[in-house]
């Protein structure tokens, strides 16, 4: 039994590892050493033992409060009964931008349909809390989003901090040039002015790239820069990049899968709160068994299109 755990453990670093060492082209790995590596396989390990004890909790949580003050029951799934609120940053579209006639308020995009769609199906209402990237890790450890829905990349640092869901899509970071630029690669990118947004894993990549950047609030002030001259490539997700190419003349993308691999946008919730993740994560998994979030992606990336 214990040498079964010592075998799965090992499995899972290893696993860990391989997806370090592919987080970002090859600088990332540095930075892990073995303990943290090992410490993160340990948590994961425990999540998966107690899977079944958690099941056992949700079916006493919906048993009858007999013990509990009415008034205290259901157990804290979210901090306000009845409404599960996202935090997001509505700056990355397709995922969440603002618009007239947003599916939540006046937030649109894939993961605010994926959002709406989590809370009405477990009897909730959905609401949004539009902030800074930067900030939204830490307003769920504050307790003052439930979860974060935002296109956000899985990283292991972000794992020290909060608990991810099962991964719903995934991305990449892409170049955006001007149409004639003789950026082809990312190694090109070394003598040129170089933007990204600051917090996001494009920033991260160019820096342990060891280039030097601008970093900007929003992407769209990146790309302007970029329109007006003022920088020669912007490093950003692959699906926003495609929308901001298709919403500005004479730019295009260019991609280098060997410097940039593949990234996994998934939901995070506070750690521990297992409750919460098992229903994000059913809902999730459901969603991608059926085909709904590809059907989501193809209506949001095609209504960039045809703008
Ligand atoms: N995927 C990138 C990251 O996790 C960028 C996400 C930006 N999302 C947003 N809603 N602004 O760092």
């Amino acid at each position: 039994m214990k040498k079964a755990t010592k075998v799965l453990a090992l499995l899972l670093s290893a696993a860990m590892l391989m997806s370090v060492l592919t987080a970002c082209g090859g600088g990332a790995a540095e930075t892990t050493d073995a303990a943290e590596t090992t410490e993160a396989a340990d948590t994961e390990t425990a999540d998966t033992e107690t899977a079944d004890t958690t099941a056992a909790a949700d079916t006493e949580t919906e048993a009858p409060a007999a013990e509990d003050e009415a008034a205290e029951a259901p157990a804290a799934v979210t901090a306000q009964e009845g409404v599960l609120t996202f935090g997001t940053n509505a700056e990355f579209p397709p995922f969440e931008f603002v618009a007239a006639n947003g599916v939540i308020d006046q937030y649109d995009g894939i993961d605010m349909a994926i959002a709406k769609q989590i809370a009405e199906e477990n009897g909730m209402t959905a609401a949004i809390e539009n902030m800074e990237f930067d900030s939204l890790l830490i307003a769920l450890q504050n307790g003052q989003i439930d979860a974060v829905i935002a296109g956000m990349t899985v990283t292991d640092e972000r794992k020290e901090a909060v608990d991810f869901s099962t991964p719903y899509y995934t991305a990449t970071q892409v170049m955006i040039v001007k149409e004639d630029s003789d950026i082809a690669k990312a190694s090109d990118m070394a003598d040129k002015k170089i933007c990204v947004v600051q917090g996001y894993t494009g920033e991260t990549c160019v820096s342990d790239m060891g280039y030097d950047y601008e970093a900007f609030k929003k992407g769209t002030e990146a790309v302007l820069e970029l329109v007006n001259g003022k920088c020669d490539v912007v490093v950003i997700d692959s699906a926003t990049a495609q929308k901001y190419v298709s919403d500005n003349e004479g730019l295009k993308i260019v991609e280098d899968p060997e410097a940039f691999a593949s990234e996994e946008y998934a939901i995070a919730v506070q750690k521990g709160n297992t409750a919460l993740l098992d229903m994000i994560n059913s809902a999730i998994e459901a969603k991608l068994a059926d085909g709904t979030i590809s059907e989501l992606s193809a209506q949001y990336l095609d209504a960039d299109s045809a703008e």
